[in-house]
């Protein structure tokens, strides 16, 4: 081609990088791994074939990972965690900051292998993957360094099973190890079948780096090694990414064992476009938005949500820009899109899509060219889609973005609500006011303004809803890897005796003057149990006091709908909250001497410690007033010209299961961090002295507590506890009582995902210190990170 037509023509030419480095270092290791345990890579004894996707040839066999393999990983890794975690914050510090700078000497050959072994392009390995992988150890060296300052009631959690997916092999890494790392803990990773060549790579770099034996250990495999590390007993925690699916499995798997456990899933993010934005700025959004990877990201914006006004124009724009995108060999770096990780994702999106066309969607690819080899999929659009069509609700994991239109703001939030997911958001819009009252209204953990897919070691990443719970990175991210030191050496609850219920009969709930029975409180008022059921409630010596309701699943469901109509609740200002607050404290200080009583007739307490709780009572009350509007969020400054706001929003509509003992004083520990919060609470007191509760009802209605944010259903614990755990328009559990409790509400809560905070059946001391405060908090709250880019 001559001078003048490649003016003419003005079409990029080949600019491979080189993977000279990348294929000596495969051929070093004879295109063979095995697993990395205690500082040595081992000889496998069975193995897979891993396969390049931009060309479908095999690029290196990995070690099967086998129950001994991982028995023998989790032992290392439990080895030197004790002397891990005494290492000086400081000198933990210098190993991850010399894991960064042994990144930083070798982005190169990172970025390579990582292309070639995903089909990711160069230039977002190069530029984003492995520079963002060495920033989160620097960041992360940071709270190593300072953690005995920063955390000094935490203990490590201990040894960690993580397990990442193929979209990000070395950057979800980095994720992962930094922070368990930082803080003391030892880790065995199992990265993604299709993708662990850049950990095996990670694994020598830090064995180089000095980093000591079994504090980290690689296992490769596939899903049926990663279920062998979740259900090894001698793990303290899983830490998952990766899809809905496994994660709810993970979630059923573990319930009861006391592992904690963490889940980065799938989204169906909305990108949200107004018309009064910058639509060549939001046009080349949706690019970063959903090409971006290939589209194989758990917080793309596959979701266009576009204001009447300008869907038209804005998706005649977007096509044109579509023309120009380029899809090539991952190593070209000029191009836009690279390979699809493996055949079968491909196939699964043809089938997504194809079934979205099925069910009315227009599909638009633009013209351009694929690769005649290997696994590719072109850029796609499916426009004129319904909120209903599968390829508006399933994640589709791949370059395809769906459009849909909303007239008003309210419709947009609707819209972007309008699924089981809820990760992230894009908003577009030159209108500061309008873009930050979307953010707050969006459910999600992470929400761009004019931005999107921007991430930072020091902003917490993580969602609400079926997208998992828990969050990487930041402040937040590093208590997922922390527990509070008060937690360790918890005794068993002593076996409470169970409680008959027996038909009512008919005058019990008849007349409120002489009634014996006290009732349910749904929706600020007192309500009949559905059964028509009541249970004694008995001195310690088994003298009748009274008899309350039994409550059941159509209680449940009632307090549940009376708790999602005082949403509202979560919008008042936090002044509102604790003067509120305030107030119960107040009125019920004005009648201690009658709630005192009480507790001493249900639990044969003495006077003096049943004055006492109520003392702690009264006082937690101010507490929590006190921290509702002193709780509050951060301002990050992440290595951009802005800023994002971490704030710190309700989790929404909470169960809580009241613990047998401290009638009154659990019942407040429990309920008082929520509502400070801005949550709504269903809670069921505790099963053998519940009077304290039903008593405490008129202090709410002489309270200024708006109708349905406090519900109190009395009964027996455990089938309340299921149904509030089944229930779909549930948020979180906090369940304290016997281990069965615990693992019934964790196994059940997986259903829609809910956030379970529970005791595995251990005593908390209530009268302790440790029984209020930023802990409790952190659970009754959910962190959104809002990026607000400034300037250029
Ligand atoms: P996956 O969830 O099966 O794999 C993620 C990781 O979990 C891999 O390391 C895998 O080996 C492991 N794993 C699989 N089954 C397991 C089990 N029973 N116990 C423990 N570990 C297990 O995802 P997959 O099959 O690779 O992709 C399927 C779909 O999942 C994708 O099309 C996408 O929709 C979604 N996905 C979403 C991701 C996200 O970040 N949101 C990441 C990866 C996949
Ligand atoms: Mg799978």
């Amino acid at each position: 081609m001559s001078i003048a037509e490649h003016f003419d023509d003005m079409s990029y030419g080949l600019s491979p990088e080189s993977d000279a480095e990348a294929r000596a270092w495969l051929a070093r290791h004879n295109h063979s791994f095995g697993h990395y345990i205690a500082g040595g890579f081992t000889t496998p004894d069975a193995s897979f074939q891993t396969f390049e996707p931009a060309t479908g040839k095999p690029l290196a066999q990995l070690a099967r990972g086998s129950a001994a393999d991982v028995d023998a990983a989790v032992a290392a890794a439990r080895k030197a965690q004790t002397a891990w975690a005494k290492l000086p914050g400081p000198a933990r510090a210098r190993h991850l900051y010399a894991l960064a700078r042994m990144i930083q000497r070798h982005a190169r050959l990172i970025a390579v292998v990582e292309a070639i072994d995903n089909g990711k392009p160069i230039r977002e390995t190069r530029d984003i993957d492995v520079p963002l992988a060495a920033r989160h150890f620097t960041h992360h060296a940071g709270w190593a360094q300072l953690q005995a300052t920063a955390f000094p009631d935490h203990v490590p959690v201990g040894v960690i099973g993580q397990i990442i997916p193929w979209n990000f092999p070395f950057l979800m890494l980095a994720w992962k190890l930094a922070p368990a790392l930082a803080l003391g803990n030892t880790v065995v990773l199992k990265p993604a079948e299709y993708t662990s060549l850049t950990a095996l790579l990670f694994a020598e770099l830090a064995a180089a780096a000095g980093l000591p034996a079994g504090v980290v250990n690689i296992v490769t495999g596939e899903g049926d090694t990663g279920a062998l590390l979740v259900d090894h007993p001698d793990i303290d925690k899983i830490a998952f990414t990766g899809s809905t699916e496994v994660g709810r499995l993970i979630r059923q798997r573990t319930a009861g064992t006391g592992k904690s456990l963490t889940l980065e899933l799938g989204g169906k993010s909305p990108f949200i476009v107004f018309d009064d934005a910058d639509v060549d700025g939001a046009v080349e959004g949706v690019v970063d938005a959903i090409w971006f990877n290939q589209g194989q990201v758990c917080c793309a914006g596959s979701r266009l949500l576009l204001q009447e006004g300008i869907a038209g124009d804005f998706i005649r724009r977007l096509k044109r820009r579509m023309e120009t995108l380029r899809v090539g060999s991952p190593l070209d770096k000029s191009i836009d899109m690279g390979a699809i990780v493996a055949p079968v994702q491909a196939e699964r999106i043809r089938a997504l899509v194809a079934q979205g066309v099925a069910e009315g969607a227009s599909l638009y690819q633009a013209a351009i060219d694929l690769p005649a080899n290997g696994c590719f999929y072109p850029p796609t659009l499916l426009t004129d889609v319904q909120p209903a069509n599968v390829v508006a609700q399933e994640e589709i994991f791949g370059p395809v973005a769906v459009t849909m239109t909303f007239r008003t703001p309210d419709e947009a939030v609707q819209l972007a609500n309008h699924s089981r997911y809820g990760l992230s958001a894009s908003i577009w819009s030159e209108s500061i006011s309008l873009a930050l009252q979307v953010a707050a209204k969006v459910e999600a953990g992470v929400v761009w303004v004019n931005a999107t897919n921007l991430f930072d070691a020091a902003v917490g990443f993580g969602g609400r809803k079926e997208s998992g719970f828990g969050r990487e990175g930041g402040r937040e991210g590093a208590y997922e890897y922390l527990k509070p030191k008060a937690m360790a050496g918890r005794k068993p609850r002593p076996v409470q005796p169970q409680i008959a219920a027996r038909t009512a009969s008919a005058s019990d709930f008849a007349v409120p003057a002489i009634d014996r029975t006290a009732k349910l409180f749904i929706g600020g008022k007192q309500a009949r149990p559905d059964g028509n059921y009541s249970r004694p409630v008995l001195t310690p010596k088994g003298a009748v006091i009274a008899e309350v309701g039994e409550g059941n699943r159509k209680d449940i469901r009632n307090a549940v709908a009376a708790a999602r109509k005082a949403d509202a609740w979560a919008n008042t200002t936090a002044h509102n909250r604790a003067q509120v607050l305030y107030y119960i404290a107040e009125n019920l200080s004005a009648r201690a001497t009658e709630f005192a009583a009480r507790i001493s007739a249900m639990t044969g307490r003495t006077t003096a410690k049943a004055d006492a709780e109520v003392e702690a009572s009264i006082d937690r009350l101010f507490s929590y007033a006190a921290w509702a509007d002193k709780y509050e969020g951060t301002v990050h400054n992440p290595p951009l010209r802005g800023v994002a706001l971490a704030m710190n929003e309700p989790v929404g509509v909470v169960g809580v299961i009241c613990p047998p003992e401290a009638p009154l004083l659990g019942l407040i520990s429990l309920t008082a961090p929520l509502i400070a919060m801005g949550n709504r609470v269903v809670a069921v007191p505790s099963a053998p002295h519940p009077l304290s509760a039903t008593d405490f009802y008129s202090v709410l209605e002489t309270s200024d507590l708006p109708d349905g944010v406090l519900n109190i259903v009395t009964g027996e614990p455990q089938p309340l506890a299921e149904a509030l755990a089944t229930h779909a328009d549930v948020d979180a559990i906090w369940a304290f009582g016997t281990e069965a409790l615990s693992e019934a509400v964790e196994r059940l809560s997986a259903s829609n995902l809910k956030r379970t905070f529970v005791d595995h059946g251990r005593l908390t001391d209530w009268h302790y210190p440790s029984a209020e405060g930023a802990d409790w908090l952190r659970h009754a709250t959910e962190v959104k990170n809002i990026w607000i880019p400034y300037g250029v």
